[in-house]
């Protein structure tokens, strides 16, 4: 709340309304009497310099974050020495693979939480700290809301994991691992070492998975520093941005450079541009609708396939690919991927603005890849259209499907008509939940072979709520064993960013309340067209309209439907508050609160 002459308010920052407020001397007192008791002095606080919040997302409990306790004094010195104060302040913590049932569900409830706080304390502007999947959306969700000036700061990720002289990828290798043991290759304690590998220092998943796409769209957004994203947490120059993000946010309240006008429309096409580019994870489509959503602007799937979906693969990264985090950075990261599509003439808008004050153009042009098997000439792609398709049908009204990591063998094991290279078939065995899968998978009475598709409901925001990660479904054992790693997947929840089969994920709406897939049955056959953009499950309307009637029978019966008992308030909170993936999981009623 910078100096208001509409309402006359004499203050000059959103601070002095708590700490220098000549208009109400006497709950500025209040105010000061506090924050003095740890060793600010009142000169400090009343002397007009920006307070500056640091949302530090890291913890022992986060241990993808954790870093940012580390990094968080050379933050704090970036933004004394630039005039501020710093305010560090705990967020929600939210961790990938230790928060049960889901780190999805903790989106929305460190975002609500950082909404408060941001709004609620005497904040100028804030050093939003991600890493972790959810970490970064959540923060950027907060900063569009409340739209005070914000840069990120991405923790990093780990170092490269190595085992027996070959990398170990964050997730990557526990399929491998996975696929391993079930096929009597090793045992568990290899397994866990196996695993563990991969986990090397501190720092976020090294693969391209969810933490590397967002903390990069994060960048390509314009929210960071350019080559903030890609810096591994133990590199100095990852101390180093952490000290000029400090420095770089205080000038931010100075020119009162906000969210808004930096995560524009056209700084969202810039990002799902990106996103295609560096083979990034399915989850990005569900946050960067959420952030869009959080900021008035309409993002849809059909946009993400319509701006992303021709773009090339230009990064050559687990899961999509070989390399891992260090080598991204080394290669030079986001500004090398930018700088590849600026050439091309890929990036649709590089006079969008960035937190540095400059455009992404002025920062990433002529900044090429120092290696190029890792990040390729834009005219030497890895593959040639590496976005999404957003495919409708009988089965659903948006769903995503990541077409890179479709594989000879799918398309040769599938194919419905020979003549046509686009369309597959395949029959259904359908899981009701991630339970259900584990507990029949390996049951002989579902006949699954190397045609089947394995569908997974009851997985989306209402059904397990936050919406599980769970559509990363393994064959069976016996399949395994014949060497048959993959087979496709259809599901209403989400896939980890770090899974490479062919899947159609995020679809909406979802079974637990009512969708397409709630109707379907084990046996049913599924045909994909990738060129018409559909999934159905070939079954007669009026079978389908049947089947439709016997499902809302049951539901009015008080049938169990799809939906599980909450087992925590917030779990019944955002089950009634929540919207479907395509909408970006946002809280229904928190979307009209800006500024
Ligand atoms: Fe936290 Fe992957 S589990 S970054
Ligand atoms: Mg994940």
């Amino acid at each position: 709340m910078p100096y208001d002459a509409k309402h006359g308010t004499s203050v000059k920052l959103r601070s002095q309304l708590w700490f220098d407020n000549p208009d109400d001397p006497d709950m500025t007192a209040l105010y000061i009497e506090r924050y003095m008791n740890w060793g600010l002095t009142r000169e400090e606080l009343q002397s007009g310099r920006p307070l500056i919040g640091i949302a530090q997302s890291g913890s022992d409990l986060a241990p993808c974050n954790r870093h940012h306790l580390v990094l968080a004094e050379r933050v704090r010195e970036g933004i004394r020495e630039a005039g501020g104060i710093a305010f560090e302040f705990p967020v929600h913590p939210i961790q990938e693979t230790g928060r049960r049932p889901t780190a999805a569900l903790d989106r929305n409830l460190a975002y609500l939480g950082l909404v408060e706080t941001l709004f609620g304390y005497p904040i100028d502007g804030v050093v939003l700290t991600t890493g972790c999947d959810k970490t970064t959306p959540s923060q950027l969700m907060a900063a569009a809301t409340v739209n005070i000036p914000a840069i990120a700061l991405s923790v990093g990720p780990m170092l490269n994991g190595w085992y027996r002289g070959v990398r170990t990828g964050s997730g990557t290798i526990k399929w491998l691992a996975k696929k391993l043991k079930a096929a009597d290759e090793i045992g568990w304690a290899e397994y866990y070492e196996l695993v563990a590998s991969s986990a090397p220092s501190p720092g976020f998943c090294n693969t391209m998975g969810t933490a590397t796409t967002m903390n990069s769209l994060a960048e390509a957004l314009g929210m960071m520093l350019p080559g903030c994203a890609a810096i591994p947490a133990p590199h100095k120059e990852r101390a180093q941005i952490a000290y000029l993000t400090g420095r770089r946010i205080v000038e931010m309240v100075r020119e009162d450079l906000k969210p808004a006008d930096i995560m524009t429309r056209a700084a969202f096409e810039n990002a799902i541009v990106v996103n295609s580019a560096i083979g990034g994870s399915t989850n990005a489509p569900i946050h960067l609708v959420a952030i869009a959503r959080h900021l008035g602007i309409e993002l849809t799937n059909d946009d993400w396939e319509r701006i992303g979906h021709a773009v090339p693969l230009l990064l050559d990264m687990q899961p999509a690919g070989r390399f891992l985090g260090e080598d991204f950075h080394r290669a030079g990261g986001v500004p090398a991927i930018v700088a590849e599509l600026i050439e091309g003439g890929l990036l649709p808008h590089p006079g969008a603005t960035t937190a540095n004050g400059r455009t992404i153009g002025e920062n990433c042009a002529g900044r090429r890849s120092w290696d190029r098997e890792v990040i390729r000439a834009h005219d030497e792609p890895i593959l040639a259209e590496a976005g999404f398709l957003n495919l409708k049908g009988n089965l659903f009204g948006s769903a995503i499907m990541k077409t890179s990591v479709i594989s000879a063998a799918f398309r040769e094991r599938y194919l419905s008509d020979p003549g046509d290279p686009d369309a597959f078939e395949g029959r259904a065995v359908v899981f009701d939940g991630r339970e259900d899968y584990h507990a029949r998978i390996n049951d002989p009475e579902l006949a699954i072979d190397e045609r089947t598709i394995l569908v997974m409901r009851g997985a989306g925001p209402v059904g397990y709520p936050g919406g599980a990660e769970v559509v990363n479904m393994q064959p069976p054992d016996a399949l395994l064993k014949k060497g048959i790693m993959e087979l496709p997947c259809i599901g209403d929840g989400r896939q980890s960013g770090t899974s490479g089969s062919p899947s159609i994920l995020n679809a909406a709406p979802e079974a637990a309340i009512g969708g397409g897939l709630a109707l379907l049955r084990t046996g049913d056959r599924i045909r994909i067209d990738l060129k018409t953009r559909e999934a159905n499950v070939l079954v007669p309307d009026e079978e389908l309209a049947a089947r439709r009637r016997a499902l809302d029978e049951t539901l009015a019966h008080g049938g169990p439907g799809y939906v599980p008992p909450s087992q925590t308030p917030w779990q019944e909170i955002q089950r009634q508050l929540v919207t479907q993936f395509d909408e970006g999981m946002v809280l229904k009623p928190a979307v009209k609160y800006r500024d």
